[in-house]
């Protein structure tokens, strides 16, 4: 279809070819070249971090993050039901167990109040994961993991560019990650990072990004590593983009408030909330969803929506639901109501950052043309 309309659609308007010519000139293609370094540096210093740590997924950030702060067997981490799959295989590959809770309905968002339900002596994590524009409260749920020398894994893939009361999500983890797949804010096609405070953590991550290769003497390995590297070429393309950060934030915001000016008067689907009192919605997705007196799933609009050349996704499918999981006896008879309801019940509409008020005109229009049949 000529006039489809993509869910997500990236855009180059900084020195990305500029970048890329470089590397290309230069012959700096693999893992090593200035821009891996540059891009970890700019990265770092907008989310006041000491160090950043460039790898070739949001995936590979969240696996090495837990294999730098020694989950293993035995050692549960708390996350999220509705969120992506990588977070809760990033525990079970180190050996340990996800336990899961669920989200308010509103923001998305696991609180601390249902983490309190899930704590045991055995909690060695929590892994907040911020949910589609809006950060997680995080003050509270800091507070009461300090207290028990609980870690933080700050899962920020979707949230490049987000505050939370003023300061860079990214900021708060004891390793904190970003994903910079191609419908990112900042994207390098493929990507990820890590970032910490602590020396030795980011050296970890260096080390298990490439193979965990010994000082001195040339394959010799100290520890099961793999390759985890990004390259010179992707870190040219996320420097670029990183530099336009804040004209893309804008941008963003300035979409969420035409979708919502034409969608706000429904009464068949919630809109994302404008914002919450510690953060502003980035809308890294416009987020819908239809409300349980009228759906039970969001099947017939989307499909009514696909008929209008507009693309659309679904939210996550809940953790606990996943084909894989129930085969292998994980989380057993748990129920988790609104993470279940929500991705019956959600989908976003085009969210990239191509998109034009006129084609966020025709998705908005379409979805209220389909909620009238
Ligand atoms: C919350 C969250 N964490 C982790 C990831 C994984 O990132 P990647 O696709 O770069 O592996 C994603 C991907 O979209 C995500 O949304």
């Amino acid at each position: 279809m000529d006039n489809f309309i993509p869910v997500n659609e990236p855009i180059f308007i900084g020195n990305e070819k500029k970048y890329l010519n470089e590397c290309i000139d230069t012959g700096w293609i693999s893992s090593a070249g200035r821009f891996i370094t540059d891009f970890e540096e700019l990265m770092s210093k907008r989310c006041e971090r000491n160090y950043g740590v460039a790898v070739s997924s949001g995936t590979a950030a969240l696996e090495i993050a837990v294999k730098c702060l020694g989950i293993k067997e035995g050692d549960e981490v708390i996350m999220p039901a509705l969120t992506i799959i990588s977070c809760s295989n990033s525990v079970i590959k180190a050996g340990g167990t996800p336990v899961l809770v669920d989200c308010d309905e509103r923001t998305f968002n696991m609180t601390l109040e249902t983490i309190k339900e899930k704590v045991t002596d055995k909690t060695k994590a929590i892994m907040i994961v911020h949910i589609y524009g809006l950060p997680v409260d995080m003050d509270p749920i800091l507070e009461f993991a300090k207290e028990r020398g609980i870690k933080i894994i700050e899962d920020a893939a979707e949230m490049h560019g987000q505050t939370y009361k003023g300061s860079p999500c990214g900021t708060f983890g004891d390793v904190s990650i970003f994903s910079f797949y191609a419908n990112k804010h900042v994207s390098t096609g493929e990507g990820g990072m890590l970032l910490t405070n602590d020396k030795e953590i980011a050296e970890k991550a260096q080390s298990l990004r490439d193979h965990c290769f010994m000082k001195g003497r040339r394959f010799l390995h100290d520890d099961i590593g793999g390759n985890f590297r990004m390259t010179n070429l992707q870190a040219a393309v996320g420097l670029a983009q990183l530099e336009c950060l804040d004209t893309y934030i804008e941008k963003k915001r300035e979409m969420g408030r035409l979708y919502s000016s034409i969608l706000s008067d429904s009464d068949k689907f919630d809109i994302p909330i404008v914002e919450t009192e510690y953060a502003k919605n980035v809308y890294w997705v416009y987020a819908i969803t239809l409300k349980n007196e009228f759906y039970k799933s969001s099947d017939d609009i989307v499909s009514k929506l696909r008929d209008s050349a507009i693309g659309t996704r679904p939210f996550f499918w809940p953790l606990h639901k996943q084909p894989i999981y129930q085969e292998m006896g994980l989380f057993k008879n748990e129920s988790y109501p609104v993470s279940e309801k929500l991705s019956q019940l959600g989908f976003y509409l085009p969210s990239g950052l191509a998109l034009t008020p006129e084609q966020i005109e025709r998705s908005a229009n379409s979805l209220i043309e389909a909620v009238k049949s």
